[in-house]
């Protein structure tokens, strides 16, 4: 390691023959040649970045792996979600061959969750499945999508429809390229964070308050958050890989969430992702205090906390119009299992308390909605 790099913190996914590690902490890209080299000794890579990322990280990572006598080739695609395609997969795994990759040759993931989940998806369908390295830029990527082997792309029919689970064989989540990241990507990846609080650990959301400045700062908090949210994560992902289960938990937000992403056409000049489950988790509390199973302090608490981190909490924040309670809940109908009728959310009896109902009366959501899109 170079002499700009501390210790990263580590925190393993254990997955049986499938594990792997986090790597947390500055410098990381510009230090991956040699972790690189230690690890897979004897591997190629292919490095599948976006024009944004490419212009900011590509230069560093791959002097990174020259000094390292790496061989690598590198590809870049078109920066944003419309590159979690049919067509751009195409182009990912052509430009995978070509290069002449091998079976135990490794993909990396350079950028935020969508290179992430296509790469991801690449590498699990090229020669039936190759090795990859998560490089996360984006802290909702850090904290959330490059951990846990969910991959895809997304079709006609909607988001994340074609994919597979296939888990990274290293993540290097790279602190130093927070520092690049655009104000409003960093508040959103930052939902995220608030998530872990939320689902089950009311110390975690406490020790959230009082250090959100420090961790917007950057320095040991960003670290010490991300590093807890990722083994939040990895602890879920342990019992349940395949979303079986509690894994669902770390779906808080997201059906208003992407009810509402839905409305905005995916237009993330209007809301991206982390924004989308911020206004989401806060009406995932709300509508269980409707339900009587929380009180409305505590989600007047989570307002008041992701709303001092910059984030939008209303529907009414989301610029534009977002359409009726009937056109949202179309979308959750198509985003949700139902059953008997009924619809499965991820509820909540307070903060840190998170759980799966399976039982949710439809018309109870329509009518909570119909308020909020009132007020
Ligand atoms: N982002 C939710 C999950 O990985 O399960």
């Amino acid at each position: 390691m170079t002499a700009t790099a501390t210790a990263p913190t580590v925190v393993p996914v254990d997955l049986a023959d499938r594990s792997y590690e986090i790597l947390i902490g500055p410098a990381l890209l510009a230090n991956a040649g040699a972790e690189l080299a230690r690890r897979f000794p004897g591997a190629r890579y292919a490095v599948i970045t976006d024009e944004t990322v490419a212009e900011r990280h590509l230069e560093t990572l791959a002097a990174s792996l020259t000094d390292a006598d790496l061989a690598f080739s590198s590809i870049v695609v078109t920066p944003g979600e419309g590159s979690k395609s049919f067509e751009i997969l195409e182009s990912v795994v052509d430009g995978v061959l070509s290069a002449r990759l091998e079976r135990g040759d490794l993909l990396i993931a350079l950028g935020g969750g969508v290179i992430g989940d296509l790469v991801g998806f690449a590498a699990g369908i090229v020669r039936r499945g190759m090795r990859f390295v998560q490089m996360p830029t984006t802290l909702l990527a850090q904290v959330d999508s490059s951990v846990g082997g969910k991959t895809g792309i997304n079709t006609r029919h909607g988001k994340n429809l074609v994919g597979l689970f296939h888990q990274p064989a290293l993540v290097l989540a790279d602190t130093s390229a927070l520092d690049t990241l655009d104000p409003r990507h960093l508040r959103a990846g930052y939902a995220e964070v608030v998530k872990y609080g939320l689902i089950d650990d009311a110390a975690f959301f406490d020790w959230l308050e009082a250090n959100r400045a420090e961790i917007f700062a950057g320095g040991p908090a960003r670290i010490g958050a991300i590093a807890s949210a990722c083994r939040a994560k990895a602890g879920v992902v342990r019992v349940d890989e395949k979303e079986a289960g509690v894994r669902a938990l770390l779906n808080l937000g997201h059906t208003f969430g992407h009810a509402l992403e839905t409305a905005c056409g995916y237009d993330a000049e209007r809301l991206v992702h982390g924004e989308a489950v911020a206004i989401g988790m806060v009406l995932a509390h709300e509508f269980s205090a409707r339900l009587n199973l929380a009180s409305l302090d505590d989600a007047e608490r989570v307002r008041a906390h992701l709303a001092s981190a910059g984030l939008p909490t209303a529907i009414s924040d989301v610029p534009g119009d977002i359409g009726t309670a009937d056109d949202l809940m179309r979308s959750i109908f198509q985003d949700k299992k139902v059953k008997r009728g009924r619809l499965t959310f991820i509820l909540t009896r307070g903060i840190g308390e998170a759980f799966v109902a399976d039982d949710v009366v439809p018309d109870q959501v329509r009518a909570f909605l119909e308020e909020k899109l009132e007020g």
